[in-house]
């Protein structure tokens, strides 16, 4: 019995002396121990002992036990600290986790070259609400009561006077009404529309443009965005201005260049016409003048809007809008 009790005891110590780490220790307390342990079922047999040799299997039974207790603990503190040790330990000679950058939106990007390009001409930047009044999104800019743009299948109405503003011109408006001409600005914002699919989204971005000043032609809308085109695209990229109306302006064009991916061939892109559309613009109607108390025959002006989103597809050879805004970053940190 004695021999018995002692061989558990020294077999208890090599298991702690080989525990590798405080999991070990743990497991190796409750073998001997636990509810079910070595030593306690030990403890458990003496009541079936002879009755003389009862008191010093108990005596020995129980130092034994209040000594494994001592070393179990020890061990295992002194295992949990050395773990710690190697935890706090730092290895100076592996390599460093890069950190990886993030990078503006494309069409952050191209915003801010838009505006740049037009900034070192001498405009300066102009914004404004997007929950815009009827009056401004449309009244002031001479569109008329019935005119189709109003309609629901295009304009958010927040109510019967507010809409989410469906284009930047009213910022034309608001500009003129707080100050006197001569007036050269950029107007960058979002603007809303009821419309989705490959090259439409509910929300998307624009620049507008606004000169107004004595002697200003048409001759100088055309300067102007044959500047911008070749510093956004390049100095071989022709314009082609085309008739078009705008409520707003008077003469109206649409400025096409010629396409960037056959450069006038004929293509996919351009569906086979050889030119992309990129931007409205024209002369600003006198109605305008008028609406904000600008003396008409003294004054004139040109006027343009361009969709970031297309400027931004054409650029970079996107054919779908949606990839803007998907937030996808196998897609974005391309740029
Ligand atoms: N606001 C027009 C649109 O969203 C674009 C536009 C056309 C703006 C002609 C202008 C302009 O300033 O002169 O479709």
């Amino acid at each position: 019995m004695e021999k018995s009790i002692d061989q558990i005891y020294q077999e208890a110590l090599k298991a702690i002396e080989t525990a590798a780490g405080p999991k070990d220790v743990r497991s190796a307390s409750v073998r001997y121990l636990g509810r079910k342990g070595i030593l306690t079922q030990f403890l458990r047999n003496i009541s079936s002992l002879p009755v003389e040799e009862r008191p010093t299997a108990g005596q020995k039974g129980n130092e034994i036990k209040k000594k494994l207790e001592k070393a179990f603990n020890e061990a295992l503190v002194k295992s949990e600290a050395s773990t710690k040790d190697l935890e706090d330990h730092i290895d100076v000679s592996l390599p460093g986790r890069p950190v990886s950058c993030g990078s503006l939106h494309p069409i952050t990007q191209i915003n801010q070259e838009i505006c740049d390009i037009f900034l070192n001409m001498g405009f300066e930047i102009a914004e404004g609400p997007e929950v815009e009044l009827d009056y401004y999104n449309f009244e002031a800019l001479n569109f008329p009561k019935n005119h189709p743009a109003r309609d629901m299948q295009d304009t958010f109405f927040i109510s019967d006077k507010i809409v989410l503003r469906t284009h930047t011109s009213p910022l034309q408006i608001r500009t003129m009404e707080k100050q006197a001409p001569p007036v050269r600005i950029i107007m960058p914002g979002k603007v809303f529309r009821c419309d989705s699919d490959l090259t439409h989204t509910p929300m998307f971005h624009q620049v507008e443009g606004l000169l107004v000043d004595e002697n200003v032609s048409f001759g100088d809308l055309k300067g102007t965005l044959t500047a911008f085109v070749h510093q956004m695209f390049d100095v071989q990229t022709s314009l082609r201005f085309r008739p078009s109306f705008f409520p707003f302006t008077e003469p109206s064009a649409e400025v096409d260049i010629l396409c960037v991916i056959c450069r006038g061939k004929g293509c996919r892109v351009c569906s086979q016409t050889g030119w992309l559309e990129i931007l409205g613009s024209g002369m600003v109607h006198p109605a305008l003048y008028e609406n904000v108390g600008y003396d008409a025959i003294r004054y004139t002006g040109f006027a343009f809007g361009m969709g970031v989103e297309r400027i931004a597809m054409l650029k970079y050879g996107i054919d779908d809008i949606r990839k803007f805004f998907e937030n996808d970053m196998r897609f974005l940190s391309q740029f």
